[in-house]
């Protein structure tokens, strides 16, 4: 069914698992997260950004989310605007079907961002969605806006009881350390293990635990989540790919977050490097196919087998639906 987070991160936060965000921007890719989800009984959040909308258009990702719900009945399935900018985008999704939204106003000011945040929520609770807000920025892109590496800022644990207190919003994200895309980390920011392959700095978990001593039961999120596994990134470089150096969090960080507060982890440079790697393959295999279903299949499984390891192996939400 389609829900909103609450019982979903309620069971999360005491059953020591997050709930995956997956992004969503076509119908290969709504399929493949969701026959994963089904299989492993898992709850699902499907999120849309600002650019997926602008790329697809509000209507057909919301129809292709509840053909989603009506062909895997037994999970339940969030559907959230990711890093929303504005009350007007906000506003817009509650009113178009959306069951959660994120404020971010992390680039603003401590008062302009509950400012915002507060006046999202009101909107939002009167019609039955919840809001996630975000205190802290983190490196890299996102919907155009880029943070240098250097010029992100870790959550300060000592201002989240008075955002979360002020602005009534339902989650937070907190920057403890990841970051958006796949190029999380500069070579000179990171070690190299003995195979060579770029060791990024650890996430904050001292940060994490000031706030989860500050909030009690409260669910915490995790933007920039992706892991950028080196199999992926091989296969696009091998098919007539160029990512030099592209590198993520490990998954055992995120496993660990996961049993702690975090209710939620968004994941989304993974499955784009994973359709991306079959596609090129695929290509480069059968110069003289044209049909796009033909590569197009490929990359909906590998959607659907890159959303199937990280419930398993990273957020733990197999057989919690
Ligand atoms: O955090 C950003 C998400 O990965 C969405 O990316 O704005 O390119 O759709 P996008
Ligand atoms: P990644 O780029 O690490 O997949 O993060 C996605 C995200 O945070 C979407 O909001
Ligand atoms: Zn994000
Ligand atoms: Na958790």
């Amino acid at each position: 069914a389609l829900v909103t987070t609450t019982e979903m991160f309620k069971k999360a936060y005491h059953g020591g698992y997050a709930v995956g965000a997956f992004n969503v921007n076509n119908m290969e890719i709504v399929q493949g997260i969701t026959e994963a989800a089904g299989e492993l009984k898992s709850p699902v959040i499907l999120q849309v950004s600002k650019g997926a909308r602008a790329y697809a258009n509000h209507t057909y990702l919301v129809k292709l989310v509840e053909a989603a719900v009506i062909e895997n009945p037994d999970i339940p399935i969030a559907l959230h605007l990711d890093h929303g900018d504005s009350f007007e985008l906000c506003k817009s999704c509650i009113d178009g079907g959306f069951t959660s939204v994120m404020i971010d106003a992390s680039s603003k000011s401590f008062e302009d961002n509950i400012a915002v945040t507060k006046q999202v929520v009101e909107y939002a609770h009167a019609h039955g969605v919840v809001v996630e807000a975000e205190l802290g920025t983190l490196a890299g892109i996102e919907d155009e806006v880029v943070v240098e590496s250097g010029h992100e800022s870790y959550t300060r644990p000592e201002e989240v009881e008075e955002f979360v207190d002020r602005t009534g919003c339902d989650s937070l994200a907190i920057a403890i350390g990841t970051s958006h895309g796949a190029y999380k980390f500069t070579p000179d920011q990171c070690t190299r293990n003995a195979d060579g392959i770029l060791v990024p700095p650890p996430l904050r978990f001292d940060v994490l635990e000031e706030c989860m001593k500050r909030l009690p039961e409260f669910p915490i999120v995790l933007h920039g989540s992706s892991s950028v596994p080196q199999e992926f990134v091989k296969m696009v470089n091998q098919y007539g790919g160029n990512m030099p150096d592209a590198v993520g969090i490990p998954e055992e960080q995120l496993r660990k977050a996961a049993e702690l507060a975090v209710c939620k982890i968004n994941i989304d440079s993974d499955i784009r490097l994973a359709m991306t790697g079959n596609i090129r393959k695929y290509m480069a295999e059968h110069p003289d196919h044209f049909d796009p279903r033909q590569y197009l299949k490929p990359a909906r499984q590998a959607v659907k087998d890159m959303v199937a390891h990280k419930i398993v192996n990273v957020l733990g939400s197999n057989g919690k639906a």
